[in-house]
């Protein structure tokens, strides 16, 4: 593997490993990526703070999310089709994660069940829901988890229908993946991905084979999300997950300061302002531009997560000085396990963390739990410190 020092190497290198359907699925936001672009774009406009001449020889950068003890404040977000980058995918990432000490997320739209992934691991993860229309299935989905010792429900609220991404149409996206005329010069010059993945045990959604209409074939999925997936979801739904399901809840996919207080009030655990990185409502700020003011308004109610264009250190630094107590990361880890499995997914996670720790040493931080807005430049000079969109005028 060439010399890797950021996240970005691990995309190139990604992007040469695996088919360019899979590859660009996990790449690329909705329509014309105006909101994939303001996440990344908005924070990096936001700027740190250079302190010097403080001792910063003690550093602790480990922390706690929903009350689990974490090395860094950083969790690993559901992504679908994780065993497509990489063959065990999701059982990969959690061993990763685990012995690095993070959370991890296993989506409703894995390739490893939650099954596989509590009987290869027998490690607690969270598990992400996606609510069908057949509340029997989904009621099914939550007591696997439960089953599979799951320590948090991460129930994805921004999804009943489907944000149109066009390379997913173009590339002829399909689960389990297919070999046709357009794509095979492509997988042929993939061979080490197409041995393990196309000749290996799971190629198919592995939680949904029991699932409405997964006899017929799932296979374009956002046709067959737009069947199952159920667009009348509303606030009663997250109270009738909420009681059937006994762990701590996290809902994801807020963005929005009013739906941010009814959700707090729900009783939630924690809630992840989130435009799912912008894969659904193309236009929708960015997840960095809203954060401050939902943190303000709801941070005292319940824990703030993040996610939205963390690619790095100093991306995550930025959110917790912007409210959040930790960032989920879909896109970064992706990127570490189609380019390197297990190894290479650990790596995207020290990339991470030693781009946090040296940034918290040249802002003069010592402990990641007490970042404050301080740490931003414009926080010290009366500017306006949240970029356009936020409610909130000043820090
Ligand atoms: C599913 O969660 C997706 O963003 O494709």
């Amino acid at each position: 593997m060439p010399t890797v020092t950021n996240i970005e190497d691990l995309r190139r290198i990604a992007r040469r490993r695996i088919p360019r359907a899979i590859f660009d699925y996990a790449d690329r936001g909705s329509y014309d990526e105006a909101t994939y672009r303001a996440n990344r774009e908005d924070l990096a406009a936001l700027k740190l703070r250079q302190r010097v001449m403080i001792d910063v020889s003690e550093r602790n950068l480990a922390s706690t999310m929903l009350g689990e003890p974490v090395s860094m404040p950083v969790a690993i977000a559901p992504t679908g089709l994780t065993g497509l980058f990489h063959a065990d995918g999701e059982i990969l990432g959690r061993r990763a994660a685990h012995a690095f000490g993070v959370p991890f997320t296993l989506s409703t739209m894995s390739i490893c069940s939650i099954e596989d992934v509590w009987e290869a691991t027998k490690l607690p993860f969270w598990f992400q829901l996606y609510v069908m229309r057949d509340r029997g299935f989904s009621r099914s989905l939550v007591e696997r988890a439960i089953a599979a010792n799951c320590s948090a429900l991460v129930l994805t609220l921004d999804l009943q229908i489907q944000g149109q991404r066009h390379n997913d149409i173009k590339n002829g996206l399909a689960v389990p993946p297919k070999l046709t005329l357009r794509n095979a010069l492509d997988v042929m010059t993939k061979p080490s991905w197409a041995l393990k993945v196309l000749r290996g045990r799971r190629k198919t959604f592995g939680n949904l084979t029991e699932a409405p209409g997964a006899k017929e074939g799932l296979a374009t999925l956002s046709h067959w999300i737009a069947g199952q997936f159920d667009p009348s979801l509303s606030w009663k739904d997250v109270a009738w997950i909420r009681s059937i399901w006994p762990g701590k809840l996290i809902l994801k996919g807020v963005l929005d300061i009013d739906d941010a207080r009814i959700a707090a009030d729900t009783g939630a655990d924690a809630i992840v302002v989130s435009n799912h990185g912008g894969r659904q409502l193309d236009g929708a700020p960015s997840s960095i531009s809203v954060l401050p003011a939902i943190a303000e308004a709801v941070g005292d109610k319940t824990e703030i997560l993040f996610d939205g264009g963390v690619r790095s250190g100093q991306d995550v630094l930025k959110a917790l000085a912007l409210g959040a107590r930790g960032c989920m990361i879909g896109k970064a880890w992706l990127y570490g396990l189609a380019a390197g499995g297990e190894a290479g997914v650990t790596q995207a996670l020290q990339i991470i963390r030693k781009e946090l720790d040296v940034s918290m040493a040249l802002t003069g931080t010592r402990d990641v739990r007490d970042v404050t807005p301080e740490v931003l430049h414009a926080a010290r000079h009366g500017d306006v410190v949240r970029p356009a969109g936020s409610r909130l005028e000043h820090a």
